[in-house]
């Protein structure tokens, strides 16, 4: 089966890693637009025609599922993807709240871009998984991606964003970029969980193909 990935550049390969060990045998494509990193700064309709054209060129290439590896894209623009291309199967990526919050921790915080933090896709994932003794906190981190992407300056980046954090036991990493710096971002949160939702995105991925 072909399977087509995009993110706004490297951010992704950490799915796709994942993807590929759990199906060894199946065909993968994968898109890094970083012509245009940061998604997360982006405006609702400059997003969707970014993401368009990347699904256009994943479909001319002959995929059939296609796995938005950017938390970004799929928060804000899955929906409306569906719906354009009916024959497509997507499978998206969302930061890993439920799965932080299941795991019973009390507090919970939830990095992402700017433009995942204020997706109505992720308030409700909040809203509608937060128990009464937990406390969920969000942070946008405007410029980590970028940083990332272009490995410039990431441990000043996070230094002015982290330095006065918290303590969490729990930080869900709700941008494929920052899965691939897991270990400078334990740094500021030394007795916390990191996780993400990639293991999550294959297991769909598994179960999608056997539906085919
Ligand atoms: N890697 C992406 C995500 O998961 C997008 C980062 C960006 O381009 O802002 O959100």
């Amino acid at each position: 089966m072909k399977i087509g990935f995009f993110d706004s550049g490297k951010g992704g390969t950490s799915i796709l890693d994942v993807v590929k060990k759990l199906l060894p045998n199946e065909e993968y494509m994968y898109i890094g637009d970083s012509e245009n990193c940061p998604y997360g700064e982006k405006s609702d309709e400059e997003l969707i025609k970014i993401v368009q054209a990347n699904v256009d060129r994943l479909k001319d290439w002959g995929a059939t599922i296609i796995v938005i590896a950017c938390n970004t894209a799929t928060t804000r623009c899955i929906d409306k993807l569906r719906k354009i291309y009916p024959d497509l199967k997507f499978v998206g990526t969302e930061p890993a709240v439920k799965l932080a919050i299941m795991s019973g921790v009390k507090k919970v915080l939830v990095m992402a871009t700017p433009g995942t933090i204020k997706s109505e896709r992720l308030l409700a994932l909040v809203r509608d998984n937060e128990k009464q003794d937990q406390e969920v906190d969000l942070m946008a981190c405007p410029g980590l991606a970028d940083a990332i992407e272009k490995d410039e300056d990431i441990d000043g980046v996070l230094d002015e964003l982290l330095k006065d954090v918290k303590e969490y036991d729990a930080v869900v990493l709700g941008c494929t970029h920052y899965s691939l710096i897991k270990n400078k971002i334990q740094r500021y949160f030394p007795n916390a969980k990191l996780i993400d939702g990639n293991e999550g995105v294959a297991k769909r991925v598994k179960i999608i193909i056997n539906e085919k």
